[in-house]
């Protein structure tokens, strides 16, 4: 498949026979029963398997050996947005369509990342075990948990997409200043629908009170904000990732942060589940474990679409959701 091809229905299919679908899990919600012939593994896939015709997964590396063993794949569903996991381009050149689920999420995660620039610039997981370990006393003018405004602070949005824009809509009820970076600007039009400035990317790191992260991961965007481009936000800044981990140097974030320099919230990580130890002491930093997504109506919708590309695929449709290697 060509990238920017419109997908051709999968060859063969459509017959009304059962595709054989090896699964990673059972998928949460009803669409997920539809389906008629899913098996499910655990762990990691190492004997060949050539009765599977499609893969339904999530967050599991689907690499170039592991489609070795299966001489018969046609289609890996990915549950979920992202799907770096998946190496696109080996399966096009065994003619393995990659399918995703975009725009369901887009508010769960826009939410997400407007509650931890909350949670990061207000302070409240500070503020929340001040009061646990009893160390709230009856000052009304101490400084100890004084913070920084959200209202009027000048947001930073790296990457523009369904996500970018959804956190876009929801800060401008905050009243934020909104600049944005994106590969291709957006149309004067939209800039001025949403509110936003553009800017090249050290620009918005310089000039943000906040920077929120939703740029799909990929060999460009991969370290995208390395040490240099971290030392460009100004002292007190937040920064906000609920894209991916490795979109950001994880060393060189882990010692902005110990030097108690920035503030961040960070909802994903270069190596999941394993968080740099050293954050977990840090009182500038909220952590969440990958939650974007996290919501039952949102985790539902997912399987919806999951599972319409793989029902598409069967009934010899066009898959609804494919993805190219970039
Ligand atoms: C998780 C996500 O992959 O869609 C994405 O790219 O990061 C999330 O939706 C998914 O929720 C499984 O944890």
């Amino acid at each position: 498949m060509v990238a920017g091809q419109k997908p051709a229905c999968i060859a063969g299919w459509g017959t009304n026979s059962a595709v054989k679908i090896l699964a990673s899990r059972r998928f949460p919600g009803p669409a997920w029963d539809e389906l008629r012939d899913v098996e499910y593994y655990e762990g990691s896939l190492t004997a060949p398997r050539p009765d599977v015709d499609a893969l339904a997964v999530v967050g599991e590396v689907i690499d170039a050996r592991t489609l070795e063993l299966f001489p018969n794949l046609r289609l890996v569903a990915n549950y979920g947005v992202g799907y770096d996991d998946i190496d696109v381009a080996s399966c096009a050149a065994r003619g393995v369509a990659v399918t995703n689920t975009p725009g369901v999420l887009n508010a769960a995660t826009a939410d997400l990342a407007l509650a931890l620039i909350l949670a990061t610039r207000r302070r409240v997981v500070e503020s929340d075990s001040f009061v646990r370990t009893g160390r709230w006393g009856t000052d009304w003018a101490s400084t100890t948990l004084l913070a920084q405004e959200v209202s009027g602070a000048t947001l930073g949005i790296v990457g523009l997409g369904r996500i970018g824009k959804a956190v876009a809509r929801r800060a401008r009820g905050f009243e934020m200043r909104l600049l944005y970076t994106k590969r291709e600007r957006l149309p004067a039009d939209e800039e001025h629908e949403l509110g936003l400035d553009y800017r090249d990317l050290d620009d918005l790191l310089r000039e943000a009170d906040i920077v929120t992260v939703h740029v799909p991961l990929a060999a460009e965007t991969e370290l995208l904000l390395d040490a240099r481009r971290l030392g460009l936000l100004h002292d007190g800044a937040c920064l906000v990732n609920t894209a991916r981990g490795a979109l950001i140097d994880e060393p060189a974030l882990v010692a902005e942060l110990a030097a108690g320099r920035i503030r961040a919230g960070l909802d994903v990580f270069t190596d999941e589940p394993n968080v740099p130890p050293e954050l977990l002491e840090l009182p500038n930093v909220v952590l969440t474990p990958h939650l974007g997504s996290a919501t039952q109506e949102t985790r539902e919708a997912m399987t919806r679409v999951l599972v319409d590309n793989l029902q598409a695929a069967e009934a010899g449709r066009p898959l609804p959701n494919p993805v190219y290697a970039s």
